[in-house]
């Protein structure tokens, strides 16, 4: 039984020219016109029994006919009506009743054309329901994402294939105030009611700490205050030892690209990590892993090692000729890495990256740092398999290198898996921009991007999904964004922008670009092969509302009481530590 059965008379017109994948229909029937809008789906009878064809409305004119020549395949005998309304839609897909033993099956392609005189439906409440259940491919008893109401018509509920929006990667954009985090939160709560989910969010500045539920599992990477508190792992608290730095970043994060003796510093570096670690392994009588890590491995190593291996080349003498002593072949050249070493090392805001305990030198310790991260929700009572890691109280100028470690473990991890016991992982990206940009500003970008590229063209073979968010899509690196085959698009301004994500859109849905700048807040444009259908949707307000950062200037300057310790701010400042 076809879900478009519709009856001759609820035709709102009939076709009256085709051209490829361009329908013109006239609509005689005023009340009927009046109800269509643009963007609004219809249905046109196909040639083929058991098809329909999908068609989306572009554009709506009511014309005089006296002062409208150009419509010559008006008959004169209608020019009874003294106007003529034409309705141009773009064909987008065939709804087919039957293929195979599936019923309802829906495919973006064009078998067929409609034929003059075809009758033209309005697609609209419970037919437009049942149709978005068809285009999600998951209707039916699955697991259905919803995300909101379809704009046009809020009887029908928005549903994305919850597969597809993650294998292919998702990206959502939107000026800063459309929506994009509510959005957000309105997708990991659905993920966190799922028995075994498994998604990691990089939660820039801690705007997700609200969303409550079993399903999440709130981490933040340990601040001043929790290194003074000895927080760890149990207490929510990450430590990201230094160890855990591929080589690239620990490069980036030590050597100063602009000094002339930084690839002596890059290689001296490597060799005393490569002796660190030979050390760590060896002491630990780890002597499988020894004969075959690597630099990258994720093996602890003493820093403390490092540094005086480089203090000692630093000053070191060798024998010269005449019996005399001459400087070594990196004499003075390391003492800008040792200062930058140690300045980094005693810096209290990277006190989760140098940890002035020893757990996290253990070498079970990334055991039990994996398996906060990356295990789904097993059992009732477990903890959430929605990661939330708020990293705002990491220094802006590396955390790029911070949350591109994060993603690197887990993608590491899951290709080391053997692909029967995969777990597929969502990282979610929030603020991309700020770590995976479009230009490299700092080496620390450049590995974080190298991370991400290589995430979003292999993720899909380990089942790593990526989702990227950011207000600034053409500040987000092009790679990257071109890998996501899904866009929820909202309100989007900045012109820039506006390309950035038209190119993302198929050539014959352009037009949607237009939409962009005029989208309601909390409003998206969702295209893409989760979707198959490009649709707006009303995305619907998520349980708890991310915590929005924003300060109401004129509020509290006409609040009589607003007061604030600024002695207080300074004494914090000093430390390093939020005073309280
Ligand atoms: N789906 C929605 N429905 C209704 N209001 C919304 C919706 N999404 C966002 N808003 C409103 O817009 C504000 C900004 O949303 P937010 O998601 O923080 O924007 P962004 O992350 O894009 O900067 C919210 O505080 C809320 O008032
Ligand atoms: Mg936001």
């Amino acid at each position: 039984m076809s879900i478009l059965a519709y009856a001759d008379a609820d035709a709102l017109g009939r076709v009256l020219s085709v051209d490829t994948a361009t329908v013109i229909v006239r609509i005689d029937d005023v009340p009927k016109l009046r109800s269509l809008q643009v963007n609004r789906l219809v249905v046109l009878q196909s040639s083929l029994a058991g098809q329909h064809l999908i068609g989306i409305v572009q554009k709506i004119t009511r014309t005089a006919i006296e002062e409208k020549a150009e419509v010559a395949d008006v008959e004169s005998s209608e020019l009874v009506h003294p106007e003529v309304n034409l309705v141009r839609v773009t064909l987008i897909g065939t709804l087919i009743d039957q293929v195979g033993a599936k019923s309802n099956v829906f495919r973006r392609t064009l078998e067929t054309v409609p034929e003059i005189d075809a009758n033209c439906f309005a697609l609209e409440g419970d037919k437009l329901t049942r149709f978005m259940q068809v285009i999600s491919a998951v209707s039916g008893d699955g697991h259905r994402l919803s995300l909101g109401v379809y704009t046009l018509d809020p009887a029908a509920e928005a549903f994305v294939n919850g597969n597809k929006l993650f294998q292919r990667h998702a990206v959502v954009v939107g000026s800063t105030g459309s929506g994009k985090s509510w959005t957000t939160a309105r997708l990991l709560e659905q993920i966190a009611q799922l028995d075994n989910a498994n998604a990691i969010v990089f939660d820039i500045h801690g705007e997700y700490g609200s969303l409550k539920g079993d399903g999440f599992h709130h981490l933040r990477v340990a601040g001043p205050a929790d290194i003074e508190a000895h927080r760890s792992i149990a207490d929510g608290v990450l430590h990201l030892p230094y160890w855990l730095l591929s080589y690239e970043a620990l490069v980036s994060m030590f050597v100063d690209r602009s000094d002339q003796n930084a690839p002596n510093q890059a290689m001296v570096m490597s060799r005393a990590i490569v002796q660190a670690k030979t050390d760590y392994l060896t002491k630990g009588g780890h002597a499988d892993v020894l004969a075959n890590f690597t630099i990258d491995s994720p093996v602890p190593f003493a820093i403390d090692a490092v540094l005086l291996a480089l203090e000692a080349l630093d000053v070191e003498m060798v024998p010269g000729s005449g019996g005399r002593e001459k400087q070594g072949d990196f004499h003075g050249k390391l003492s800008r890495l040792i200062q930058r070493l140690e300045s980094k090392r005693g810096d209290r805001r990277l006190g989760f990256l140098f940890p002035g305990t020893t757990a996290t030198q253990d070498y079970g310790w990334l055991d039990g740092l994996v398996a906060a991260l990356l295990a789904g929700r097993k059992a009732k009572g477990d903890k959430g398999g929605v990661k939330i890691i708020d990293f705002s109280e990491v220094p802006s100028d590396i955390l790029p290198l911070i949350v591109s470690m994060v993603a690197r473990l887990a993608f590491s991890v899951q290709q080391w898996l053997p692909s029967g016991a995969r777990h597929p992982v969502a990282l979610f990206c929030d603020e991309a921009h700020l770590y995976i940009p479009e230009n490299a500003s700092s080496g620390a970008a450049e590995n974080s991007i190298a991370v991400f590229e290589r995430i979003a063209k292999e993720g899909r073979k380990y089942g790593v999904g990526l989702v990227v968010i950011s207000q600034r899509p053409a500040e987000v690196n092009r790679t990257v964004v071109s890998q996501c085959n899904n866009l929820i698009a909202m309100r989007l301004t900045n012109g820039e922008d506006q390309a950035v994500v038209r190119r993302l859109l198929p050539d014959s849905l352009g037009g949607f670009g237009d939409l962009l700048p005029v989208l309601d807040t909390g409003e998206a444009l969702v295209v893409g092969d989760a979707i198959l259908l490009p649709t707006r949707i009303r995305i619907a307000t998520p349980t708890n509302e991310p915590l929005s950062g924003t300060i109401d200037f004129w509020d509290r300057w006409a609040d009589a009481k607003a007061s604030s310790d600024l002695g207080q701010a300074i004494d914090s400042w000093r430390r390093q530590t939020v005073v309280k």
